[in-house]
């Protein structure tokens, strides 16, 4: 029977499924491995379910047992495994698109709202019974007829411009490259970041971490935006120069931040939490039940197909 190491608990169907298929090697305290916990609890396993926490990085993969040969993130993004070396090493690494869209979308919304309507200020002044209804409260900035850059106009980015037409707003993007007119849906393409956020009275980052978008949110990049833009991210926190971001929300130039993603989360750079501002949520994107059931069942579904047939639609390696 195959045996596979799952390093994180899961929600009980998706455990129960687990233990039915192999000798599931469950994570029932749901404790968070080290690099070297989990090189030893997989050494007799074919295959790994492994989570975004994991850092499963270049050493990591070289000390792992050669009976491994799968490592099915439970996750659409995999910037925590070092998918280069895992190759040569001929482990696949699998993803779960798809299935966790539009749960991240509604969390982008949530980040675009709250940080335009300052949604922190409001909670707190209520937390703190000391507010008085007044003409001129806590006002924030209108969606409707804004201008919605979108940065990674991938399924997420799609799902995000639906919802924000919706609300009225008018969408622009960047991607790689400009989409047929089909997925584009009346969105206006930008072929540079620089004529993207020279457009967008709100950013709402949605594309993936790789060596490209690292820090591309800097002290140069701020600047080309318009004066008092709103910046959120539902993606990876590597996009975003923390310093930077901090001292434009410091002097205004950036008018609201919204963040469900971190440089290093779950820590926080200190000086966000500061500014009333910025509106912050812990990594929730994809927390809904059904989204999580359904990307842990694609999870174990990438690794059954890897078992029966050697391969695997979802490999990102
Ligand atoms: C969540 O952040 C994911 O990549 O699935």
């Amino acid at each position: 029977m195959k045996k596979v190491l799952i390093t994180r608990k899961l929600l009980r169907s998706n455990e129960e499924r687990l233990s039915k298929l192999w000798d599931a090697k469950l994570n029932l305290n749901d404790e968070i491995y080290s690099q070297n916990q989990l090189i030893e609890l997989s050494k007799d396993c074919d295959g790994i379910l492994s989570s975004i926490v994991d850092k499963i990085d270049e050493e990591t993969i070289n000390k792992l047992s050669d009976s491994v040969k799968i490592i099915s993130n439970f996750a659409v993004g995999f910037g925590n495994i070092d998918i280069k070396t895992a190759r040569k090493k001929n482990i696949i690494v699998t993803n779960t698109p798809d299935v966790l869209t539009n749960a991240t979308a509604e969390i982008a919304m949530l980040l675009i709202l709250g940080a335009a309507r300052r949604a922190s200020e409001g909670i707190k002044w209520v937390r703190n019974k000391n507010w008085k209804w007044s003409a001129d409260f806590l006002i924030g900035k209108q969606l409707e007829d804004s201008r919605l850059g979108i940065l990674g106009m991938g399924r997420i980015g799609r799902a995000v411009a639906l919802r924000a037409k919706s609300f009225g707003m008018k969408i622009h993007y960047h991607n790689r490259s400009k989409l047929n007119s089909d997925l584009e849906a009346g969105a206006t393409y930008h072929n540079n970041i620089q004529s993207l956020f020279s457009v967008s009275d709100i950013l709402s980052i949605n594309c993936p971490a790789t060596s490209e978008t690292k820090n591309i949110i800097n002290k140069e990049t701020l600047e080309f935006f318009p004066q008092g833009a709103i910046i959120t991210n539902s993606a990876r926190g590597d996009m975003i120069n923390d310093e930077a971001m901090v001292q434009a929300l410091i002097n205004k130039r950036i008018y609201a931040l919204g963040l469900d993603v971190y440089n290093g989360e779950p820590d926080i750079h200190s000086g966000y939490l500061n500014q009333p501002n910025v509106f912050i949520l812990p990594h929730l994107g994809s927390a809904t039940k059904k989204t999580r059931t359904a990307m842990a069942d694609l999870a174990i579904d990438n690794i059954e197909e890897y078992f029966k047939t050697g391969k695997c639609t979802n490999i990102v390696n």
